[in-house]
């Protein structure tokens, strides 16, 4: 190894695993011979903090309550529901120091409603690296278990890595996408980890973070919408109760929702099911107004119009909802402006 290479991991192994700690258990001469070595190293290597790796310490992980409802309040459009119970379910988990079970949320929603950017804003909001952070982790079904066949081999993958980085970092958080497409056996093999134990092999999940995303139930969920649309009510009347049977009905009763079939339902551990409303025009509007903002631009009401009346929109008749939500704005403005 390098010396330089050897004084980064040096520091890497200090700083992650806390000085004190680190160095209380060794003989006081190492301890000298690490610190003259530190002091030298930090003498010819002023850039020291390019080197800095991400540890799993507070300085890396640490939960900004403002933060989270700030994003919540201006960065996501139409979904008042989920954005309630979001903040609600994140501050109450990451404010008690001993969890007796992971945080387990469950989104269900229409594409573009926003369910991947609300897991990017929690992300945001506790990684200092967000979705970069090394102790993020996202699960594609179609992407990381493409073949049903494989089924076996992925259940022992999963389950290794799950403990493996939970066992390098307690505060981990692992995001499963699509989960409509997840093969069922697949995801009752990690329901250990979700369950109320204190400890399993000596790795303790409580304070791990679970998000599952899906389709499944966004029709039922457009159907409301679209009752109190017709009824002439404001969507924000709409409540969690309004949602929560034909949510039930339609997902976990649907044999086609593969994951809700299991244990997971039945044991109570998804601690939140959180429904991600259709959105409407004013929100495509919201939406391309804020991409305008984060690129940097004054938002143009004119440009933001023409985006949102550029989209799609259904029921085929009534025309109210975004087909893809917000999904295709980006490129839509990179038309526009
Ligand atoms: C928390 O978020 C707020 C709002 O985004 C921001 O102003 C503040 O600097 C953040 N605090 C920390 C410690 O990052
Ligand atoms: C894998 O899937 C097949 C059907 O696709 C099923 O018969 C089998 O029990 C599954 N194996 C495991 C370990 O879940
Ligand atoms: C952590 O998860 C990733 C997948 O996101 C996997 O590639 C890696 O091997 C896991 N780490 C451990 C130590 O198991
Ligand atoms: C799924 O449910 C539908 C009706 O709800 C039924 O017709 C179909 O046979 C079921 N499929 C399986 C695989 O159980």
């Amino acid at each position: 190894m390098k010396p330089r290479k050897r004084h980064v991991l040096l520091l890497w192994i200090l700083l992650c695993s806390g000085m004190t700690e680190a160095i209380e258990p060794i003989s006081t001469t190492i301890a000298v011979g690490m610190a003259a070595a530190l002091t030298g190293f930090l003498a010819s290597y002023p850039n020291i903090l390019y080197y800095f790796h991400e540890c799993c310490r507070p300085e890396w992980i640490s939960f900004n309550k403002t933060g989270l409802k700030t994003d919540l309040d201006s960065k996501l459009f139409g979904q008042h529901i989920a954005s309630r119970i979001i903040l609600k379910a994140v501050n109450g988990f990451m404010s008690n120091d001993n969890p007796k079970k992971p945080l387990v949320l469950s989104l269900h929603g229409w594409t573009g409603t926003g369910k991947n950017f609300v897991s990017k804003l929690i992300a945001e909001n506790i990684y200092k690296e967000g979705m970069d952070s090394s102790f993020v982790h996202v699960f594609t079904s179609t992407l990381h278990f493409p073949h049903p066949s494989q089924n076996a081999t992925y259940k022992s993958q999963l389950q290794q890595w799950i403990k493996g980085n939970v066992t390098n970092c307690e505060r981990s958080m692992f995001i499963f996408d699509e989960m409509d497409k997840m093969h069922p056996g697949l995801i009752d093999s990690i329901k250990p980890y979700l369950d109320y134990y204190d400890k399993l092999d000596g790795v303790s999940y409580r304070k791990s973070i679970f998000i599952f995303l899906s389709n499944a139930g966004g029709e039922s969920i457009i159907q409301k919408t679209l009752d109190f649309w017709k009824g002439g009510r404001d969507r924000e009347e709409i409540e969690l109760r309004d949602l929560e049977v034909s949510l039930s009905l339609s997902v976990f009763n649907n044999n086609q929702s593969g994951f809700f079939h299991t244990s997971l339902i039945d044991k109570n551990l998804v601690d939140f099911f959180v429904p991600f409303l259709p959105l409407e025009y004013q929100h495509i509007v919201q939406c391309a107004k804020a991409e305008m903002k984060a690129r940097g631009l004054e938002p143009d009401p004119d440009v933001a119009d023409m985006v949102a009346r550029d989209v799609v929109y259904f029921p085929k008749l009534e025309r109210v909802f975004s087909v893809k939500g917000c999904k295709t704005i980006e490129s839509k403005l990179d038309y526009y402006t």
